[in-house]
């Protein structure tokens, strides 16, 4: 399965906060040594400073989403570039708002889009206060609100989804990994 031709573009991960995109991101990089990109990570290095900052900075949000889209414009001209790019990317769970960015998704590689019941984001993202969007009073009523607003759009962009609930992080994996060969394979 992981040989040296699988697969020939990068596997994206898209869906909402807590579904799980960095640990599986993480797995996929353990299984096929490719370079993992997580957008939120390598914005805080860009930035020199931690999501919540930018967010509470002058730019305020609109700055992280126009760095967002900066580094998905650099990572499909990479794609562009060589034809080749190999990457596992893992990215921020805003990041399907513009449409520039759901285009840009879909030509970085094969989008494979995580989601879980809306219980369980709420409890598996109660445990981190280090995201700016649900430092409100009524965060599982921030999820709610955000949920039905991008369900619409991480659909639009990806290729797959999985319902991650009752899998774990290998199960979802291997899945991925079985359902983008059989998606390169029939492309080639
Ligand atoms: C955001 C999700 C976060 C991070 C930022 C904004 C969002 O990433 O990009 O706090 O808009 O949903 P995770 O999905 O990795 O938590």
């Amino acid at each position: 399965m992981n040989g040296p031709d699988f697969p020939p573009k990068n596997l994206v991960l898209i869906g909402f906060m807590g579904c799980g995109k960095s640990t599986v991101g993480r797995e996929l990089h353990r299984r096929l040594h490719y370079p993992l990109v997580d957008t939120d990570h390598e914005i805080e290095a860009r930035a020199g400073m931690p999501i919540k900052e930018i967010f509470a900075g002058a730019g305020g949000e609109p700055e992280f989403r126009g760095m967002e889209t900066q580094l998905l414009r650099e990572l499909v001209a990479g794609v562009d570039a060589d034809g080749g790019d190999r990457r596992i990317v893992s990215t921020g769970g805003g990041i399907c708002g513009s449409a520039e960015n759901r285009g840009l998704l879909r030509r970085l590689g094969y989008v494979v889009w995580l989601h879980a019941p809306v219980e369980v984001i709420i409890e598996r993202t109660s445990k981190n206060q280090e995201r700016p969007l649900l430092n409100t009073g009524d965060p599982a009523a921030r999820i709610r609100t955000l949920m039905k607003e991008r369900e619409p759009l991480y659909r639009e962009t990806a290729h797959l989804d999985i319902d991650t609930s009752g899998l774990d992080f290998k199960e979802i994996s291997v899945g991925i990994l079985e359902s983008a060969r059989y998606f390169f394979t029939s492309r080639l």
